[in-house]
């Protein structure tokens, strides 16, 4: 039974000393640099394998998603009997919080709108609000949406959170499907999308979606860069319907030289930074995850490829 692993050499050899001190009987190889027979491939570690590639494991059981993310998989093309597992890990997950938690600071003292005045060399007063006079809104109550309310919550924000099915989490109002969203939405100041990209979620961050929100508010992107439409962001800043924008995920990536995204004032732009697997904790992860698979019992993650995350 071997575990072949498909991406970064340097992550790769971190896993590889993790598999030999804990799960010794699970040979670790790496593709292009190891041998392997592929009849042996129980488990893969990958980001976006081809689905011909997968092909030549006859005897593949599991893909495991190196990231959190799976909208880049193939999920409809694998072969039906392969179980996709996805990153959830303690390294990722607290910079994504961390993430959440500073753009939400940006937006809430208007950093963008200062900086823009700064560099036209205005002296520009405002009176500052404090975070409890401000709502955010959280779409997607995953590993990702949850980490990042918690860092939240200290800070005094009014939080609410926006999910598929039911949860309940103290101190945060919580909405549930498409019947409740347009309550969640209607009082967000500041939204955050922390969905995972669906047919069901692309685009969402809309002309519709802003209308419907309070005039002036703002918005966080860390989910995926499908979530948002272009064109109704520039249009809902320049009509004021919405303050600005903090954006960690565009479509395409990188963006293009001549995006508008770059040189708006009212934009922030991070290249894909707010939270990415690290190889020491995900290491753990990952192994726990197998030995949880040997012993019978479900991984942590396990993807619902019918349903897409
Ligand atoms: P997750 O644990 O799978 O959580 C997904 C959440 O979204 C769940 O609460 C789910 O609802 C909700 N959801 C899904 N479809 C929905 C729909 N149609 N309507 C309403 N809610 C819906 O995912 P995660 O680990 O938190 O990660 C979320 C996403 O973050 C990833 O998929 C990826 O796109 C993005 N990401 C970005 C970065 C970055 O660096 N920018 C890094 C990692 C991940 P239920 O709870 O009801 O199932
Ligand atoms: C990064 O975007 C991930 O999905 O892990």
């Amino acid at each position: 039974m071997t575990m072949l692993y498909h991406g970064p050499e340097a992550r790769g050899t971190v896993w590889a000393e993790v598999f030999a001190r804990r799960l010794p009987d699970v040979p670790f190889c790496q593709w292009g640099h190891d041998t392997v027979n592929p009849v042996t491939v129980r488990f893969m570690a990958a980001w976006n394998p081809a689905p011909d590639m997968v092909a030549q494991f006859p005897n593949l059981e599991v893909l495991f998603c190196v990231g959190a993310g799976v909208d880049q998989l193939p999920l409809h093309s694998l072969p039906p009997q392969v179980r996709v597992v996805r990153m959830i890990e303690p390294g990722l997950t607290i910079a994504m919080a961390e993430y959440v938690a500073t753009a939400a600071l940006v937006l809430h003292r208007d950093l963008p709108h200062f900086v823009s005045e700064q560099r036209a060399g205005r002296w520009s007063y405002a009176p500052p609000r404090l975070a409890s006079e401000r709502r955010v809104g959280v779409m997607g109550l995953g590993a990702l949406g949850k980490a990042a309310l918690d860092m939240l919550k200290p800070m005094g924000f009014a939080l609410s959170g926006w999910s598929r099915s039911a949860h309940d989490i103290g101190g945060v109002e919580c909405f549930v499907g498409a019947d409740g969203f347009d309550a969640f939405i209607a009082q967000v100041d500041i939204l955050v999308c922390l969905l995972p990209l669906t047919p069901e979620t692309h685009g969402i961050l809309c002309r519709k979606t802003f209308e419907k929100m309070p005039r002036g508010a703002a918005v966080i992107n860390a989910g995926r860069g499908r979530h948002l439409v272009t064109d109704d962001l520039i249009a809902a800043l320049g009509s004021g319907q919405l303050r600005a924008a903090m954006l960690d995920v565009t479509d395409p990536e990188p963006l293009p030289a001549e995006h508008p995204f770059y040189s708006h004032p009212a934009i922030f732009l991070t290249p894909h930074v707010a939270a990415e697997t690290r190889a020491d904790t995900a290491g753990e992860v990952l192994t726990d995850n197998v030995e949880r698979i040997l012993s019978g019992r479900a991984p942590l993650g396990e993807v619902d490829r019918s349903r897409g995350y």
